[in-house]
């Protein structure tokens, strides 16, 4: 019986050194049995590295890379392009609800700078921003659709782009409707059936 009270004794002894008094705050690194991966050779956000050449631990996607569920198989309709060069046409159903919904966008977003008309009137002339592009302009009437696309898309000169803000869809919407405020600006006479002219006595 003796040995059984000594072997208890040792082995709480035992364990009291070995595990320590416990609950108490201390700043010593703890005793580790198992390490685990309590601590690893790793990059922190926004830490500095010495590894890659322009020292940065975050690194951007692969040039090319593309989000997952976002590929867009058709070329002209997330691109503007046939190969090299801007192509003609829409490749969203065009009508009257296309061009509603072009309108709807165009005056969230195009209308402060481009103008309701198109005319580059748009508010910020106030405030000093005079290099607005005119719309209905020859030069930019004469531009292909995807051409324009692309502007809207991807910005130009002092223009941001809008690929985050508005959708692929959204953005021929806009071309749309910026092909009627071209249309609207430039119309004449000609335009009309000769029916309605003759009404009108033109
Ligand atoms: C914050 C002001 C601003 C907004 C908003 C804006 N634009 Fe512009 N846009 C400009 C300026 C400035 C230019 C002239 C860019 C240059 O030549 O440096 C321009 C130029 C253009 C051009 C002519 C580009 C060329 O090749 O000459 C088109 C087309 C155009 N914008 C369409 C749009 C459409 C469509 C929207 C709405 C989706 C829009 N812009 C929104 C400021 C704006």
């Amino acid at each position: 019986m003796r040995y059984v009270y000594l072997i208890f004794i040792l082995g709480v002894v035992g364990m009291v050194s070995i595990l320590g008094p416990r609950g108490s705050k201390s700043t010593k690194p703890p005793l580790e049995v198992f390490p685990d991966m309590d601590r690893m050779p790793k990059y922190h956000p926004q830490a500095e590295s010495g590894f890659f050449a322009d020292g940065r631990t975050d690194r951007l996607p692969v040039d090319g890379s593309i989000a997952r569920g976002t590929y867009i198989a058709d070329e002209y309709l997330a691109t503007g392009k046939r190969g090299e060069t801007f192509g003609k046409g829409f490749p969203i159903e065009v009508d009257n609800d296309a061009i509603a919904r072009g309108e709807d966008r165009y005056n969230i977003y195009c209308t402060v700078c481009h103008g309701g008309a198109g005319d580059g009137d748009g508010i910020t002339k106030k405030y000093g921003m005079l290099t607005v592009a005119n719309l209905t302009d020859a030069r930019l009437s004469e531009y292909t659709d995807g051409q324009l696309y692309d502007v809207v898309k991807n910005g130009k000169g002092l223009m941001y782009g809008y690929a985050d803000r508005l959708s692929v869809e959204d953005r021929w919407n806009v071309v749309l409707y910026v092909r009627a405020l071209q249309r609207a600006a430039n119309g004449s006479a000609k335009d009309l059936t000769p029916a309605k002219r003759e009404e009108l006595g033109l």
